[in-house]
């Protein structure tokens, strides 16, 4: 008696594990991940969109201008700028790089000094690594001289 019992209920066991195993299953292949793909599938790699050759038109007049090559390595910190080392005017002849515009020399009181202002010291602030990618959100900016 306590055997058949006991059969009788790892019987109903497998019946209910087989049946969500076969619910999972169909579950399964109708579920798509985060980013699209079937779960069974392997995963997609996100597109990557490389740093575009050629300097890039502003697309304003006091737009900062997009930076036309990679800047992974080089550090800006409160103790070192490495995109002086071709950009300050002491350094870009030498470097072939364009030299910072006057702006960049002017401190917040309208002095013009030798050396980089504060204000434009962290570069990545205001310029960023051109790339041909599609636009995070809807943008339909216009310059106005472009209408
Ligand atoms: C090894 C030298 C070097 C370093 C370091 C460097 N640049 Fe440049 N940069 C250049 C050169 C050369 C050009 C011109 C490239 C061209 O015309 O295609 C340039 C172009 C630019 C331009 C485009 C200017 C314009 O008028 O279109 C920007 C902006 C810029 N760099 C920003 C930066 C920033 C920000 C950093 C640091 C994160 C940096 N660069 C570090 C050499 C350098
Ligand atoms: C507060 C924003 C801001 C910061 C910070 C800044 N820039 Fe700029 N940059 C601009 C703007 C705006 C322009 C275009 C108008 C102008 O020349 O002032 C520009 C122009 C430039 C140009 C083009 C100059 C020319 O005459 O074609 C270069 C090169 C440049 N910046 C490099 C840098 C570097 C390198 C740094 C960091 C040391 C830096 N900028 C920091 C806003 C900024």
């Amino acid at each position: 008696m306590k055997k058949q019992t006991i059969l009788s209920l790892s019987v109903a066991a497998a019946l209910v594990i087989s049946g969500g195993l076969a619910i999972a299953q169909s579950a399964g292949s109708g579920v798509s991940s985060l980013r699209g793909s079937s779960v069974a599938d392997l995963d997609q790699p996100l597109n990557l969109y490389q740093q575009d050759e050629g300097r890039f038109a502003r697309a304003y007049r006091q737009q900062p201008p997009l930076i036309p090559h990679g800047i992974d390595n080089y550090q800006i910190d409160t103790n070192a700028n490495r995109c002086l080392a071709c950009h300050d005017w002491t350094n870009a002849a030498e470097r072939h790089a364009p030299t910072l515009s006057m702006t960049h020399y002017q401190d917040r009181d309208g002095n013009q000094m030798d050396r980089i202002s504060g204000t434009r010291w962290f570069c990545t602030q205001c310029h960023v690594p051109q790339a041909n990618a599609p636009e995070l959100v809807e943008n339909i900016f216009n310059p106005s001289s472009g209408n």
